[in-house]
């Protein structure tokens, strides 16, 4: 049996197979993790870009690039996608100690890579460790005409309505129907990944309950 060495074992991840037969493995960014991010905003056009970040020509600065990067796998959350073994997309959601039963969820997918599901299935990753991790509410702000990000936040229940020229909506947190992944393994992963699992999961007193 050949072992390799730590640095070249690739990291835990979930299988997701893509409705085009392809293949895309999803794993927690980990903490200070800047390099996959670098390579996604690489692989995305003006367009995602400004959609992503809501202005014209956004730019990675190296402060922002490390507030992106700091997850702690219960406020801040954010997955991987890689498609042969390169970073092709990133979900995450983030709430703020004001109001932790609500998260702000936002997502790229490189553009080479979309259409293919891997929007729906990082969307999916995410908001099912946000209600293992107490989350009740899920927010967006997109672009009015950013119809893939509208396509995706309806399928979570989310309207949007015009604030200050963009679109954002929340809604109780409702989980994708029919699951994009298999939600068992992507809680395994995410127990396993957050830096003190033996801790029990958030238990906030939140109002409601997610479906
Ligand atoms: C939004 C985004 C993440 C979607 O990723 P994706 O992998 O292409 O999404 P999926 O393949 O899972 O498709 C999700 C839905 O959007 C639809 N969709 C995807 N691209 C579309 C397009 N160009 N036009 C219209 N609908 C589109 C799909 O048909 C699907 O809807 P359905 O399930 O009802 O058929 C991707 O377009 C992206 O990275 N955009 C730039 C960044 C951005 O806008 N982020 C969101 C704001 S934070």
């Amino acid at each position: 049996m050949t072992v390799l060495p730590l640095a070249r074992r690739r990291p835990a991840s979930v299988r997701v197979p893509l409705a085009d037969g392809g293949t895309a493995l999803l794993r927690p960014l980990q903490d200070g993790e800047t390099g996959p991010l670098l390579d996604v905003f690489a692989g995305m056009s003006p367009a995602s870009r400004a959609n992503r970040y809501l202005v014209g020509a956004p730019r990675l600065t190296g402060a922002f690039v490390r507030a992106l990067a700091a997850t702690d796998g219960l406020m801040h959350v954010a997955w991987l996608a890689s498609v042969d073994d390169r970073p092709a997309g990133i979900a995450r959601y983030v709430r703020t100690d004001e109001d932790p039963c609500t998260a702000e969820l936002a997502l790229e997918v490189v553009d080479e890579h979309q259409r293919r599901g891997l929007g729906l299935a990082l969307l999916d990753a995410v908001t099912t460790v946000a209600a293992v991790n107490g989350v009740r509410r899920v927010a967006a702000t997109v672009h009015a005409q950013n119809m893939p990000s509208l396509r995706l936040l309806s399928r979570l229940g989310i309207k949007t309505s015009f604030q200050g020229g963009v679109l954002e909506g929340n809604a109780p947190l409702r989980l994708l129907d029919p699951p994009r992944v298999d939600r068992h393994a992507i809680v395994a992963l995410a127990r396993r990944s957050t830096p003190d699992s033996s801790e029990p999961v958030w238990t906030a007193p939140c109002a409601g309950t997610a479906h």
